[in-house]
């Protein structure tokens, strides 16, 4: 929440540079915090929790070395309350916090560790639905700003978890109210609040400048389909991620009764896509294997990495993905890569350079056996068995390639929600729902393509990470689909430079290369895709060729 301000500044600065809402094309210049570690309590002790549960699981984070390997926030979360007050005050459930809130906040701060909180945007918690009164009238709606006095200044925690039940059973506006919230904890004299929206799908670009992380799905259990959808989910969302906001993946269900592999998946898809670090279990019964990925630096550096970034689909044989994103420097040395079988059986794949950024000799690094790759045979590929359900996960160094291809899944669609949608994972969304849409088809490179682009003012496509190593004339090369005539304007870094008419391609899937010369900056660069009267073409990909 601090960072609204600087971020203010920034997205002024931005409007000036490339006429959009966020900057995304100078990632370095910006002010940076890491996604969130720590623990929680929702996922193992639901309700039932206690002054003595939380303490002592903050206890555990510090006796197991969970805190020195950076999991620092102990979040309460749904089930302390017990209504509230005449007064218009939350009243503690004194049964299970027989010392109040603050107290507990105090404990865990005196561990030298933070304090999350937990609330909703409406009337009542979701624990309202199923468990006891608990959750009844002690939402935010209404009392937006003495609940955050009190929460953070008062009682002094340090992040805060919004739901929703509330606010979908009172049918809100989801943008007006949490905006309402992250006002009110601007007003707090604590300026270090750490918020998160949880609306179960990406809620809107609107959410990237009030929050610190949202949750993008519904929540996860022990279920491989569940941990598949949200790791599917997720990797299409990358766009949305970046300058010390996050997509939140929801907690980790490590030592819940994932199976070794799956929990190495699991760790590495959320550490790649840089999401939020918050275990679930009771950390006082989890299996030795669980503590060791969960402290595994390599994968924590993933996720800390101070990019911030999240990791575009690089390369797909089937169930077989593999993400890339850079670590450290942009167009550094250093990437990190996973490659996760989501498949059910056993799987080889052919793992490109090229795809991966890379051109001659390369370093592998294997993030779960802490050591140099020896035995690949690394041609301008490497060949892996990846057995179901796992996943590889590496840090590859060598000489970086300027990127050629940049999907429309891993585009910005500013006018992107999932609200109202919220049954349907990303890739096979129906198509009367007024939002622009990531979906999928055997047709599209790697499997997806944007569309539903156009129509209305706010309704573009950014690529908002092209880079040129030298800056120069190139030729950007779009691969569309669209069955009767429609228009589409690009623009580079805010100038128009071509406007495409009348195109037509023969079929909504009939994709057809259509190529606009322009001049490239060297280093960063905003590609827009637009056509505000109508809707545009379906984008598979741009490609990005220096012009020769
Ligand atoms: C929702 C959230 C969960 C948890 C519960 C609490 O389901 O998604 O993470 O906070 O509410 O009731």
């Amino acid at each position: 929440m601090k960072r609204i301000f600087s971020a203010a500044l920034l997205i002024v600065l931005a409007v000036a540079f490339a006429g959009c809402k966020a900057d995304y094309s100078a990632p370095e210049t910006r002010e940076f915090s890491a996604p969130i570690m720590g623990w929680s309590s929702w996922n193992h002790f639901h309700t039932e929790i206690s002054e003595d549960v939380i303490v002592g699981q903050a206890d555990a984070l510090l006796s197991l070395g969970l805190a020195d390997a950076g999991y620092v926030y102990v979040n309460i979360d749904d089930g302390f309350t017990d209504g509230r007050g005449e007064d218009g005050r939350i009243r503690i459930d004194t049964t299970k916090f027989p010392n109040g809130m603050k107290a507990v906040a105090d404990s865990i701060h005196a561990r030298g560790l933070k304090a999350g909180m937990y609330s909703d945007a409406g009337d009542n918690t979701c624990a309202s639905r199923d468990v006891k009164p608990y959750g009844l009238n002690v939402g935010l709606y209404g009392h937006e700003l003495e609940d955050c006095k009190m929460m953070f200044d008062e009682w002094g925690y340090d992040f805060f978890k919004v739901d929703n039940c509330g606010g979908r059973h009172l049918d809100l506006n989801e943008k007006e109210q949490f905006t309402k919230i992250a006002e009110a904890l601007a007003a707090c004299d604590n300026k270090n609040i750490n918020f998160n929206v949880c609306r179960w799908v990406f809620p809107g670009t609107w959410v990237i400048d009030i929050a610190d992380s949202w949750r993008t799905t519904h929540d996860i259990w022990v279920n491989w389909d569940q941990l598949k959808t949200i790791i599917k989910e997720n990797m299409y969302l990358v766009a949305y991620t970046g300058g010390g906001h996050y997509n939140d993946m929801d907690m980790l269900e490590i030592g819940m009764g994932f199976k070794p592999e799956e929990e190495r998946t699991h760790m590495a898809c959320w550490c790649i896509q840089s999401s939020p670090l918050v275990v679930g279990c009771d950390l006082n019964n989890m299996p030795d294997y669980s503590i060791e990925f969960l402290k595994n630096e390599d994968l924590i550096a993933m996720d800390q990495d101070r990019l911030g970034i999240a990791a575009p689909v690089v390369q797909r044989e089937g169930e077989v993905y593999v993400m890339a994103k850079d670590m450290e420097r942009y167009y550094g040395p250093k990437r990190a890569v996973v490659v996760a079988n989501l498949g059910d059986e056993t799987a080889s794949i052919d793992v490109s350079l090229e795809a991966l950024g890379f051109k001659g000799k390369v370093n592998v690094y294997d993030c779960f056996a802490h050591s140099e790759v020896t035995d690949l045979a690394i041609g301008d590929h490497f060949t892996l068995n990846v057995p179901a359900h796992d996943s590889y996960a590496f840090f590859v160094t060598g000489k970086r390639i300027e990127r050629t291809r940049y999907q429309g899944e891993e585009a910005f669609l500013n006018a992107y929600t999932e609200i109202n949608d919220q049954d349907y994972p990303v890739y096979r969304r129906p198509y009367d729902i007024p939002s622009p849409r990531y979906w999928e088809s055997p047709s599209a490179d790697l499997g997806l393509y944007a569309t539903l682009v156009g129509g209305w003012e706010d309704n573009w496509l950014e690529w908002r990470n092209v880079y040129s190593f030298k800056g120069g004339e190139y030729v950007l090369t779009f691969n569309l689909a669209c069955a009767d005539e429609r228009d589409m304007t690009v623009s580079v870094n805010g100038e128009l430079v071509d406007k495409f008419e009348a195109i037509t391609t023969g079929g909504d899937l009939d994709w057809k290369e259509l190529s606009v010369k322009v001049k490239l900056n060297k280093g960063w660069n905003v590609v827009r895709l637009e056509n505000p009267a109508a809707p545009m073409p379906s984008i598979d990909y741009m490609s990005v060729k220096i012009f020769k």
